[in-house]
């Protein structure tokens, strides 16, 4: 029995890999779910800014969502697809009832920190692996959540 995945990758590092892309899909899922949360819920005068700003998070990680989930299946696993998964897999904070605009910000800021921090540990792994796919998905997210990053806490005057 072959050692290698159907795209030519060590199976036993792969499902490894998958797995931790599993856990880095099921925060995504609930950072989505809290921007949802925030998009319906924030309120005062930055309404309008912040209701289209939030809106655009939760696009973008909706779509980021799509490409982990579909990235695992390229490796030959399968994507968490349950809430019940989501939850237990997840370690991101969860927002819930937040209407103040510096608080929403300073949860999406952190919230992000989470995810970056989990991207460069899964970095790691798909290097070893030597899984030019996965790296280049990785650090894409990274470089774009760095900014995002950045432009929050500037609004937040950090
Ligand atoms: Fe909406």
């Amino acid at each position: 029995m072959s050692k290698l995945t159907r795209i030519g990758l060590d199976k036993t590092q792969s499902e490894k890999l998958a797995k931790e892309l599993n856990k880095l899909l099921s925060n995504y899922e609930i950072f989505y779910q809290s921007l949802r949360g925030l998009h319906w819920n924030i309120k005062g005068s930055q309404f309008f800014e912040l209701h289209e700003k939030f809106e655009e998070l939760y696009n973008d990680a909706q779509e980021k969502i799509d490409i982990i989930a579909e990235r695992v299946l390229t490796l030959g696993f399968t994507p968490l697809h349950t809430f019940q998964d989501y939850i237990e897999n997840a370690n991101v904070e969860v927002g819930k009832n937040i209407s103040e605009a510096k608080t929403a910000v300073t949860l999406i800021t952190e919230s992000l920190k989470t995810l970056v921090i989990l991207e460069r540990e899964i970095l790691e792994s798909a290097q070893a692996l030597e899984d030019e796919g996965t790296i280049t998905m990785l650090t894409d997210f990274i470089t774009q959540q760095e900014k995002t990053i950045w432009m929050y806490s500037s609004w937040l005057g950090n």
